[in-house]
């Protein structure tokens, strides 16, 4: 990156399951103006579209899932860019249990992660974006102006997400099946998910979602 780089600013939030990524980027994105655009939404996506094939996972190859992904389209909203499939909405599925099952399965495809990095890349030749994932800044925008790595202990990480599917807190039993599922995910996903060496690390754990997005939106306004 010089110091006169005048492409359109891309801010890079990348960091573990359940860290917070997405719903940090989002708000971001709105503060300053930018789109969001979400990479593991593309990856959910196409495992869906997959999925609706019917075949069972073990006979799901490479080809076949880039041929399911000729179904999915990034289409730019408001405040991001959302993926449909086959035209339509789809969010309710992609967030289901079965797509989050075997999405780490289409993940791992080389072609397909090279798919899906074409079309996030696509959003940033005409568009400001805040993009969250796991290798954003790294495989992706190496020279993305901002790039964030976002962690938080697991333990942590569980207690959100419980809280945000059931609206309230885990009981121990709870904390501790999420913990071991968000343990699970990192293992299966670790390969692709690395900080970038010119990363800024915010440790979530004890700030508030207020606190991390002020202090991503001045980093990127210094840049900007
Ligand atoms: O962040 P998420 O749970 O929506 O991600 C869904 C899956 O996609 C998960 O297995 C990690 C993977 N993923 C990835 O490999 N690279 C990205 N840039 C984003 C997500």
């Amino acid at each position: 990156m010089s110091s006169f780089d005048r492409s359109p600013l891309v801010v890079t939030i990348d960091g573990p399951a359940a860290s917070g990524k997405s719903s940090t980027a989002k708000l971001v994105a709105a503060r300053l103006g930018m789109r969001h655009v979400d990479s593991g939404t593309l990856y959910r996506t196409v495992t869906a579209s997959q999925m609706r094939g019917g075949e069972a996972p073990e006979l799901w190859t490479e080809q076949s899932v880039l041929d399911a992904a000729c179904h999915v389209t990034l289409v730019p909203g408001e405040t991001s860019f959302v993926p449909r499939l086959d035209g339509a909405e789809c969010e309710a599925e992609i967030r289901g249990e079965a797509v989050t099952g075997q999405v780490s399965l289409v993940a791992k495809m080389p072609h397909v992660r090279a798919w899906v990095n074409a079309m996030v890349r696509s959003t940033a030749a005409s568009h400001e974006i805040v993009v969250d994932g796991r290798d954003m800044g790294t495989a992706v925008f190496p020279d993305a102006r901002l790039k964030v790595w976002l962690v938080a202990l697991p333990e942590e990480r569980a207690r959100r997400r419980v809280l945000q599917r059931l609206g309230r807190g885990p009981t121990p039993d709870e904390l501790a099946a999420e913990t071991a599922d968000l343990e699970a995910r990192d293992l299966k996903d670790r390969e692709q998910t690395q900080p970038a060496a010119d990363a800024v690390w915010i440790d979530t754990t004890g700030i508030s979602q207020d606190e991390q997005v002020g202090r991503i939106v001045s980093l990127a306004e210094q840049r900007r």
